[in-house]
């Protein structure tokens, strides 16, 4: 029987704060990303408030959701927001995503009324590559003016008086690609003129405005708009420089099966996705040259596994099957971002509801909560709970030439006042057991939710959508220290009380 993984707390060096912002979510007009699965029409049959289901609406409110994503993506760079206003709706062609007929049915006020409804912030992404400074602007006139206002009375005659807040702007979506393959410094003059004039008029909302950064490693774009934002002028300023980087387990075109595969291809996306550590150093190391008081977030605003699309679906839907082994995936880049947490403070999983990672999948009138909700919601304590390093050796566990760590931690002082723990085994194996404890906790009492599964391609499906739910999970605490055993590839968070 292998000795007890020590796991010892550092209490009294307490670090940042754990931005709730970093549990973040991406809606994007794609698939059914927003049409079926958020929004169904006030007419359905599909019981919803003013067109937006209630079930789903309930679901994320339970994950307290810091805020949304919204409305792309690449579909950011196409739209016109003017399109989405007002009784007369003017269609248009999603020609990122399928092809198909965008019907505007859901625009600003829609979106608006859906953030408010499930308790969160609006992150709006303006369209700088087919847009103007001045399409964006009037954006923000219609979004936050006063109703005296010429654009914020438009605003006013569609039903919404009081001005909207919106917290975050995104300035252009990955502008070296889809958003206008645009070179870093063609990007950071458009990037200038948009910071200036995207102005918000809402005195009661702090607004940040997010530029885009870099691909994964790639580092022109973090150089680019980081040594711009060092010289910066009373006339523009950001706050945030975004960063995308998806797990694939084998780069663009995809090509990992979501559903069907075996140890090797676990091992190997759990390995791609925790390159994510790197990824934050490395441009980390570069923000720090030209922002040493770490002004500017980094916002990992698009990340997660991206998977060949499920058989027999529309490829430009993107829609793909949530395992056990996403759940292990998003258990292990909350703890990366978490433990960068004094530069990472944003990030969005991409996406919300059926598209890639999702944490929700629906079908018509049923709809289930994947395996990646379930960690979402176990681990909304550590929404800005205060970091607390923790020591322990990670061990190994290698499969087919690939070697990992073979569990994961992070700790946390909670808004509550508990201490919390969340414990990733990686190895799909093996359990572990652990012995945590923390100079100063005198072992109280401490519970715990786990969520682990029979195989990890275990699913939440139509016909049996609790296969993989947590269960509560027993602490065993006496003499200062709590010991507990976790399953082989599971997600574990427990609080710890004195
Ligand atoms: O999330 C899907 C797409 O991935 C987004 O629209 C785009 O920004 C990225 O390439």
């Amino acid at each position: 029987k292998p000795a007890p993984i020590a796991l010892t707390l550092d209490v009294s060096k307490a670090g940042p704060t754990i931005d709730r912002h970093i549990f973040g979510q991406f809606a994007e007009h794609l698939g059914e990303g927003i049409y079926g699965g958020i929004w169904v029409g006030k007419d359905s049959s599909i019981p919803n408030t003013r067109g937006i289901r209630n079930d789903v609406v309930a679901a994320l409110k339970d994950l307290h959701v810091p805020n949304v994503r919204w409305p792309g993506g690449c579909f950011a760079d196409e739209y016109h927001w003017r399109r989405g206003i007002g009784p007369e709706r003017k269609p248009s062609m999603n020609a990122n995503w399928g092809g198909v007929i965008e019907p505007n049915t859901f625009g600003t006020d829609e979106f608006f009324d859906f953030i408010g409804q499930i308790g969160s912030e609006a992150y709006v992404s303006v369209n700088v590559g087919s847009g103007t400074p001045g399409e964006a602007a009037e954006w923000m006139e219609y979004m936050t003016a006063d109703k005296a206002d010429g654009i914020g009375a438009e605003r006013a005659k569609n039903g919404h008086e009081a001005p909207y807040k919106v917290a975050f702007v995104g300035l252009g979506n990955e502008s070296w690609d889809c958003g206008g393959a645009m070179t870093p410094d063609f990007y950071v003059d458009l990037m200038k003129l948009h910071a200036r004039f995207v102005r918000n008029y809402n005195p009661a909302q702090t607004m940040s405005r997010i530029a885009v950064g870099p691909s994964g490693g790639d580092t022109p774009y973090t150089e680019a708009v980081m040594k711009a934002w060092k010289d910066h002028s009373w006339a523009w300023n950001i706050e945030g420089l975004s960063l995308h980087s998806y797990t694939t387990g084998g780069g663009f075109p995809v090509s990992q099966n979501s559903a069907d595969f075996g140890e090797k291809e676990y091992a190997v996306m759990l390995k791609d996705t925790l390159g994510m550590e790197d990824l934050v150093k490395k441009h980390g190391a570069i923000m720090d040259k030209y922002d040493p008081e770490k002004k500017i977030a980094l916002v990992v605003d698009e990340w997660g596994a991206w998977y060949a699309a499920t058989p027999g679906t529309n490829p430009g839907f993107l829609m793909q099957q949530n395992t056990q082994r996403d759940a292990v995936l998003a258990a292990l880049n909350l703890n990366i971002f978490a433990r960068h947490a004094d530069r990472v403070r944003m990030a969005n999983i991409a996406q919300m509801i059926n598209v890639l990672q999702a944490m929700i999948i629906t079908d018509k009138d049923k709809m289930l909560l994947t395996p990646t909700y379930h960690v979402f919601h176990m681990y909304v304590p550590f929404q800005d709970a205060t970091f607390i390093p923790v020591n322990f050796d990670a061990g190994s566990y290698a499969y087919g030439g690939v070697t990992l760590p073979r569990v994961d931690a992070i700790a946390a002082k909670g808004k509550d006042g508990k201490t919390w723990v969340a414990i990733t085994n990686i190895d799909p194996e093996k359990p572990a057991t652990f012995d945590l404890s923390a100079a100063g906790l005198k072992a109280g009492k401490a519970v715990g939710q786990t969520l682990t599964a029979a195989k990890i391609t275990s699913a939440n499906t139509f016909d049996k959508p609790n296969t993989v739910s947590p269960k509560p999970v027993t602490v065993k605490a006496s003499g200062g220290h709590f010991a507990i055993t976790v399953a082989p590839a599971s997600v574990t968070v427990v609080s710890l009380e004195q």
